[in-house]
């Protein structure tokens, strides 16, 4: 898949994706990450990508030419690119989002700043407008990082061991387990036994009382947006009376 990052500072990108789990998944060809910078796409000699809302106000708004002409360059040779806009006014970018980005060939991301996009660019260029959480950040190239690392990792083959992407949190909608590795005892801390006998019937049971019981705990919005089996039920049953 490609992703195509629109921005007004590519140098941001320069080496964030050098590292890790997306840089293999470059070097296997799994991926491809293209960074553009917005004021190729501008033809003053200002290199201008904002100015000032109409109707007054503080702050500057993007401009919707270069933006217009920057999506329409990058895409002239596809017609099915998801066009994304990041900006906390975006619906919600989570682990459901991130897996339907993996099913897609091509997805141009682009990063707002300033006060906002015109609207224009909103209603009539991109597909979809995502946030990565109900915080205002300083524009949109962290976000957009956060949802090439997130999209990435799931691209079959990314991940060394494909079970890992199939274990981790969210993926059946509930918090990760807690791990452990050596030493046994650290500090006078211990490994729960259960995890040193060897009794894999009885690791996975633990494993997933722990994912229920912290999942519970911390973000029990997830287990009430979930349907659970019902193994999982009586597990919740168990681990709400643990916790209570
Ligand atoms: N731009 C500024 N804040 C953002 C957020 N929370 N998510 C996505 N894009 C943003």
């Amino acid at each position: 898949m490609r992703f195509d990052i629109i921005t007004i500072f590519p140098q941001i990108f320069k080496e964030v994706f050098d590292f890790g789990i997306v840089r293999r998944a470059v070097e296997a060809n799994l991926v491809r990450i293209h960074v553009h910078d917005l004021r190729d796409y501008t033809y003053d000699r200002h290199r201008q990508v904002d100015d000032r809302p109409f109707g007054g106000g503080a702050g500057m708004v993007m401009k919707p030419e270069p933006l217009f002409r920057a999506v329409e360059a990058i895409t002239n040779d596809t017609a099915d690119a998801k066009v994304v806009l990041l900006s906390p006014q975006g619906r919600p970018f989570a682990q459901e989002t991130a897996r339907e980005y993996a099913a897609l060939d091509r997805v141009v991301l682009i990063c707002g700043r300033y006060e906002g996009v015109d609207e224009r660019v909103v209603e009539d260029l991109v597909n979809d407008e995502v946030s990565i959480g109900d915080y205002v950040l300083s524009g949109g190239e962290i976000p957009a990082m956060v949802v090439v690392d997130a999209v990435t990792r799931l691209i079959p083959g990314a991940l060394g061991c494909e079970q890992s992407a199939e274990r981790e949190s969210f993926v059946g909608g509930l918090l990760d387990h807690p791990h452990y590795t050596r030493p046994a005892e650290f500090r006078g801390l211990k490994t729960p036994e259960v995890l040193l006998n060897g009794n894999h019937a009885e690791i996975e049971k633990w494993r997933r009382r722990k994912a229920i019981e912290k999942t519970l705990r911390r973000r029990p919005d997830l287990i009430l947006n979930r349907e659970l089996s019902d193994e999982e039920r009586r597990e919740l049953d168990e681990a709400k009376r643990n916790c209570s």
